[in-house]
């Protein structure tokens, strides 16, 4: 780390820039012998994020893309830089593929579970795309697969690998905070993007798109470009705000504290008042979420521009994650003798009192009670990409067998949690979490 001269908006002390991580072959060359082989299967918009990411983790070598629109194999192959990396529409191909170590999952939701179950029987490792399931008996089936066959696993919420996270965490682990009971996150964002009104590419037809691939196990429809590129907004292929963005928020949330289980119980409300353009999910949801020894608030809103935000509340402290910045902020936890009451007595009886009290608590020395009014605050450094640190742990967790943080069963409990906020918005309940059914029920 490094002190640097950006600030907080929420602090006036200078915020200390952290450094990435990249941790294995982080500044070290990797032998070749050593370089891991993969294969991207889905190459939409995160899966050209990752291969241009790819492309500053040491080590690794893109060997084939895959994908059902033609276009993206284009697409893939400028992320990649490679104009003749192999291209295929089918990812059976690939995972027949001998050297072919392992597979970068990013198609959408709903098609994550075969794909998954497929590469892990074929002997792969996968990095596979958050959430990590559309349904809840999706998640089981996917660990299943991922133990039995000994696979590696990492889900992609890259926030737990960043650096910021990494210092949060080191802030709640050092119990600074004291007790924390209450969390509050949310991600708002407004406009067309931020909401899935992406716009629909005019090569975008049967012929460019392999349709009935595309829907899998979902129900048949007719070829609909809105529903292949707009998935988020259609309960057969997403999850909509939960799927998108609770579920880094919820894996942000369960690293810092060390959760590996899924909430308990949860409650939301929303709805849809604006982007009501077919869509099959809110553009509002907010949830109470119950856990064992915190309640956590999470909100996501389409329509105001906010951010992301993760607050942790402890007795001692508060820490703020606000978009790439961090702050610490402690309390004055020193004992002091009740000046509110008091001054509904009369002056001599609470002349009493506070005589009484000052004889109870002699002075500390000084330096004793000092407190850090300013607290602290970290920022990521400039262009920082926590996307290749999470590529860099999973390639770590490849050679070492070492699994990472975010393996297959921390991925399947955040998931749960978005399908626990859907259930509860779209059945109007509380839905609580049976961990021995494996299941959602109503209250
Ligand atoms: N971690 C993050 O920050 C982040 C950001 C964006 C998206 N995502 C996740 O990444 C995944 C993809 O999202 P996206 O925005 O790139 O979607 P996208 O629609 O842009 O791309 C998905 C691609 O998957 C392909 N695909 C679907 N089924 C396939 C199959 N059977 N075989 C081969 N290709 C197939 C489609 O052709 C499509 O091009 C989703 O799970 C999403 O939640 C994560």
């Amino acid at each position: 780390m490094e002190l640097g001269a950006g600030a907080l908006a929420a602090s006036s002390a200078a915020s200390v820039i952290l450094q990435p991580q990249r941790l294995f072959g982080a500044g070290r060359p990797v032998a070749p012998s050593d370089t891991i082989r993969f294969a991207s299967i889905g190459t939409g918009i995160r899966g050209c994020e990752h291969l241009q990411a790819s492309l500053s983790v040491p080590g690794i070598q893109c060997v084939g893309v895959c994908d059902l629109y033609d276009s993206r194999h284009t697409a893939a192959r400028e992320a990649v830089n490679n104009p003749s990396v192999a291209v295929t529409r089918d990812y059976r191909s690939i995972l027949d593929r001998k050297d072919v170590d392992s597979v970068l999952i990013a198609t959408m939701d709903h098609n994550h579970r075969r794909i998954f179950e497929d590469a892990c029987a074929a002997g792969k490792d996968v990095y596979c795309e958050k959430p990590m399931s559309h349904l809840v008996e999706d998640g089981f089936a996917m660990v299943e697969a991922a133990q039995k066959n000994k696979r590696m696993v990492a889900i992609g919420s890259q926030r737990v690998s960043s650096v910021l996270y990494a210092k949060a965490k080191e802030i709640y682990d050092s119990g600074k905070l004291g007790e924390v009971f209450s969390i509050n996150a949310y991600w708002d964002r407004n406009s067309p993007s931020g909401a899935w009104v992406y716009p629909i590419p005019p090569d975008a037809s049967e012929k460019s798109i392999d349709w009935p691939s595309f829907l899998g196990n979902a129900p048949k429809v007719a070829f609909d470009p809105v529903r292949f590129f707009r998935w988020r907004c259609f309960r057969d292929y997403g999850e909509g705000l939960g799927g998108d963005l609770f579920v880094h928020l919820l894996s942000g949330i369960h690293f810092i504290t060390s959760t590996n289980a899924p909430a308990q119980r949860a409650e939301s409300s929303g709805g849809l008042f604006h982007f009501k353009d077919g869509r099959e999910f809110p553009d509002l949801i907010e949830t109470l979420y119950d856990y064992p020894n915190f309640r956590v608030t999470l909100r996501c809103n389409l329509n105001n521009d906010g951010g992301e935000f993760i607050g942790f509340y402890g007795t001692k402290g508060t820490m703020i994650i606000k978009d790439s910045t961090l702050s610490y902020k402690p309390q004055d936890t020193r004992p002091s003798p009740e000046g509110y009451s008091v001054y509904g007595w009369p002056k001599e009886l609470r002349d009493q009192y506070l005589q009484q009290w000052h004889k109870d608590h002699p002075m500390p020395a000084a330096l004793a009670s000092t407190v850090d009014a300013e607290g602290e605050s970290f920022a990521n450094p400039p262009g920082y990409s926590d996307t290749v640190d999470h590529q860099a742990n999973f390639y770590n967790a490849v050679r070492t067998r070492k699994p990472v943080v975010e393996n297959e069963v921390f991925g399947n409990n955040t998931s749960i949690g978005c399908h626990l906020a859907n259930f509860s918005y779209f059945e109007k309940t509380t839905a609580v979490w049976d961990g021995a059914a494996k299941k959602i029920v109503k209250s």
